[in-house]
């Protein structure tokens, strides 16, 4: 496994275990952001904790988290997934931005970037291995749950639950609510979002580039409204950013990593990330444990955080899109409210 160093110099396609990447540095995009690396530590290293803790991103090798899937060959799959139907988002586009169905269904303009179709695991395979140039791309999203074979049900049982559920303990964060197993192909791209859980984002095959931006970057990466069905999802194109339209994407700064097999980046709550399954490197796979945020605490402490302030303002455009009876009205009323009283920071009417 490539090893990459963790705040250091060395960048991000470097491999310190002598271990070449199965790309070149040249093939990964280039955005018009600055990146630093992400800390990539041994599970051990005091730093891990403090940075879990604290809500920043790491990346921890040495967890065992899901040495049991290191297996999971395509072939490994096919034969031991079960016969289930598995979801399978299909598109032209190599952006598979995620959109929530029961939104999209009351939203009658929306055009859905892919769409989701329900796949046995031997049609999955086949179809990855019969791709073509003008084939459309597959994306295998699936929460491991019941209807998965006995083999995966027993690779399952064997990951690394003690380390993981340690974590959830000493964070003091909510109940598990899903493990999703991703199966992409090489140069897919989820494109840049915030969830609402805490994740350990663990993987398994191929390596993927993980680019994060800190919950405060809300004004430089403009997530659609909460009532669009791609709620939580950034409008700005990584690859063609619409700088009139979204100024604020020009002051983005961001933190990456490669993360490759056996590998384990901790995203925190809220923290926007793109993940993009590398260019030539073949199929991609990973699992994801999300957890709850733990319960807000009794007392609030001041200034709030980032993360606190996106929860805010969730409620906030929920609360005015139910209120108003019309999501689109939000916009106008927060405008009026705001205009010429808490714009201007030279005559704010504030007592403090
Ligand atoms: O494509 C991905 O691996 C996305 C993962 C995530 O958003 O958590
Ligand atoms: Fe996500």
């Amino acid at each position: 496994m490539a090893a990459l160093a963790a705040g250091s110099t060395t960048s991000a396609t470097e491999s310190l275990s002598g271990q070449p990447l199965p790309f070149r540095p040249s093939e990964l995009k280039q955005y018009g952001f600055k990146t630093e690396q992400i800390p990539k530590l041994p599970v051990d290293h005091p730093k891990v904790e403090e940075l879990i803790a604290a809500e920043e991103p790491v990346v921890i090798t040495g967890t065992h988290l899901v040495d049991s899937a290191l297996k999971w060959e395509l072939n490994y799959l096919r034969d031991n997934m079960g016969q289930a139907p598995f979801n399978v988002y299909v598109a032209k586009s190599p952006k598979f931005m995620y959109f929530d169905e029961k939104k999209a269904r009351l939203c009658k303009d929306f055009r859905p970037p892919s769409r989701r179709v329900e796949m046995g695991m031997a049609e999955f395979m086949d179809r990855l291995q019969n791709m073509s140039a003008d084939s459309e791309r597959l994306y295998l999203q699936q929460t491991l749950s019941e209807g998965v074979g006995e083999q995966i049900v027993s690779d399952f049982i064997g990951f690394n639950w003690a380390w993981v559920m340690d974590q959830q303990k000493k964070n003091g964060w909510g109940p598990l609510t899903s493990n999703l197993l991703l199966i992409g192909m090489e140069g897919n791209i989820t494109p840049s979002h915030y969830d609402e859980q805490q994740n350990f984002f663990a993987q398994v095959k191929g390596y993927k580039r993980c680019i994060l931006h800190h919950p405060s970057q809300f004004g430089c990466l403009y997530p659609y409204p909460v009532s669009h069905p791609c709620d939580r999802q950034s409008q700005v194109d990584f690859d063609n950013p619409d700088y009139e339209r979204f100024p604020g994407f020009r002051e983005a700064y961001g933190k990456e990593a490669i993360v490759g097999p056996g590998d384990v980046l901790y995203i925190p709550m809220y923290w926007w990330h793109q993940i993009e399954s590398v260019p030539k490197g073949g199929i991609t796979t990973s699992v994801n444990f999300w957890f709850k945020s733990g319960p807000t605490p009794r007392e609030i402490t001041y200034p709030l955080k980032a993360q606190q302030k996106v929860a805010i303002m969730r409620n906030i455009e929920k609360m005015l899109g139910e209120a108003l009876g019309d999501p689109k009205e939000v916009g106008v009323l927060l405008q009026t409210m705001v205009s010429g009283r808490y714009n201007d920071p030279k005559h704010l009417l504030t007592s403090s």
